[in-house]
C-alpha cells in the first residue's frame, strides 16, 4: 500500500478501473479532476494519458491539495492545481485557457484523510474542535451552526440534509446541552436521544452529514459543478461522477436526465414550449455500483455511486 509522508496510507481511490474506462482516456488529452483529495484518480489520469495529457487539479481544501501535489511531484510538467471550490470549476478552466477539456472527474464527500487524520472535526469519533469546514475562508463552521442557530431550523438541516427520521429529538438535545465544543460531544449527545441498538452506522453519521452539507453549502456547489462542467467540456467530452449519498445521486441523476432531453416541460403539456435542448448522451443508463470485491476490500466505497455523460 502506498502511503504519504506521514505514513498514513493514501485514501483509496472509487470505482477506478470504472473511471478510466468512461473517462476515455488517452494521450494528449486535457483532464480535469474537479475533487483531487489524495490524488488517486488523478495519478490514474496522468498516467492513462502519457506521454503528454494535461491535468488541472482542483480543491477546495488547501491541505488536500498539498498532499496531493507531493504525490504527483513526478508529473508536475503536465498538471496543473489550483485551490478552488469545484462549483467555480467553469472559471478555473477558462482562466487557463484550457478549455474544452476532454473530461472531468467529480468524486464527491471527503477523503480518508480528511476524515481520519485531519482531525477537523468531520468524523464522530474527533475528540477536535467542530469544524468541518473545508477551507479556512469559509466563515461558518459547524460549532456555529450547533451553537447558534435555532432548533427548528436546526431540525430542518438534520432532516433535510441528514434524512434523519429523530431530527427533532435530536435538534432539541442539541439546544438543551449547548454550547458544544468537540465532534466527540455533538456525537454522543446524538447517541443519547438515538441509541446505537447492534447497528453497523454510528447513529450520529446522518447528523454529521447533514452539518457538513449545511457548512459547506455542497448541494448548492454540486448544481454549480454540474452546470459548469457541461460548459466546458468538448464535444464528445466525459463528464463522471461518483456520489455518496442519495441526496446528492439524486442532483446527479436529474441533472443528466434532463440534460439529455430535448424538451423538458411537464408530460400534461401538448405542446412543447421550454425550447430546451439535449446537451449530453447518458453513458450509464444503469447507476454503478462498487462489486462486493471493492466493497470487501474498501467499506468506505459500499455507498459510492458513479453516473456518466458525454457532451453532445
Ligand atoms: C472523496 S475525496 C476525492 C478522492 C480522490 N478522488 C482520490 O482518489 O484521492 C473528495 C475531495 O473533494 C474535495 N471537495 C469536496 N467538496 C469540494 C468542493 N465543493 N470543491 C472542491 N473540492 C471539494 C474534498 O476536500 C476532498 O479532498
Amino acid at each position: 500500500m502506498q502511503t504519504s509522508n506521514t505514513g498514513a496510507p493514501f485514501h483509496a481511490p472509487a470505482l477506478l478501473q470504472e473511471v478510466v474506462q468512461f473517462l476515455d482516456l488517452r494521450p494528449g488529452g486535457r483532464w480535469v479532476d474537479g475533487t483531487l483529495g489524495d490524488g488517486g484518480h488523478a495519478l490514474a489520469i496522468l498516467e492513462g494519458s502519457a506521454p503528454d495529457g494535461r491535468l488541472m487539479g482542483l480543491d477546495a481544501d488547501g491541505a488536500a491539495l498539498e498532499r496531493a501535489r507531493q504525490r504527483l511531484q513526478p508529473y508536475a510538467g503536465r498538471m496543473l492545481l489550483v485551490n478552488s471550490n469545484f462549483a467555480r470549476i467553469a472559471e478555473a478552466v477558462r482562466a487557463e485557457g484550457l478549455a474544452p477539456v476532454d473530461g472531468i472527474i467529480l468524486d464527491l464527500g471527503l477523503s480518508s484523510w480528511q476524515l481520519d487524520v485531519a482531525a477537523r472535526g468531520f468524523s464522530f469519533r474527533d475528540d477536535a474542535p467542530l469544524d468541518m469546514r473545508l477551507s479556512a475562508s469559509q466563515e461558518v463552521t459547524a460549532a456555529e451552526v450547533a451553537n447558534t442557530y435555532g432548533q427548528e431550523d436546526l431540525a430542518r438541516i438534520i432532516a433535510t440534509y441528514g434524512q434523519e427520521p429523530q431530527a427533532r429529538r435530536i435538534a432539541q438535545a442539541i439546544v438543551r446541552r449547548r454550547p458544544i465544543a468537540t465532534a466527540l460531544e455533538l456525537a454522543r449527545i446524538v447517541e443519547s436521544v438515538s441509541p446505537r441498538r447492534g447497528q453497523r452506522v454510528h447513529p450520529a453519521t446522518r447528523t454529521f452529514q447533514a452539518l457538513r452539507i449545511s457548512v459547506n453549502g455542497d448541494m448548492e456547489n454540486l448544481a454549480g459543478a454540474l452546470e459548469g462542467a457541461a460548459g466546458v467540456l468538448r464535444q464528445g467530452g466525459r463528464l463522471v461522477v461518483i456520489a455518496y449519498h442519495s441526496l446528492e445521486d439524486t442532483v446527479v441523476k436529474e441533472f443528466m436526465r434532463r440534460e439529455s432531453r430535448d424538451c423538458i416541460c411537464p408530460p400534461e403539456r401538448p405542446q412543447c414550449i421550454c425550447g430546451h435542448k439535449a446537451r449530453v448522451r447518458v453513458l450509464t443508463k444503469k447507476v454503478v455500483k462498487p462489486s462486493p470485491e471493492e466493497v470487501a476490500r474498501n467499506p468506505r466505497v459500499r455507498s459510492a455511486r458513479l453516473r456518466a455523460c458525454a457532451l453532445l
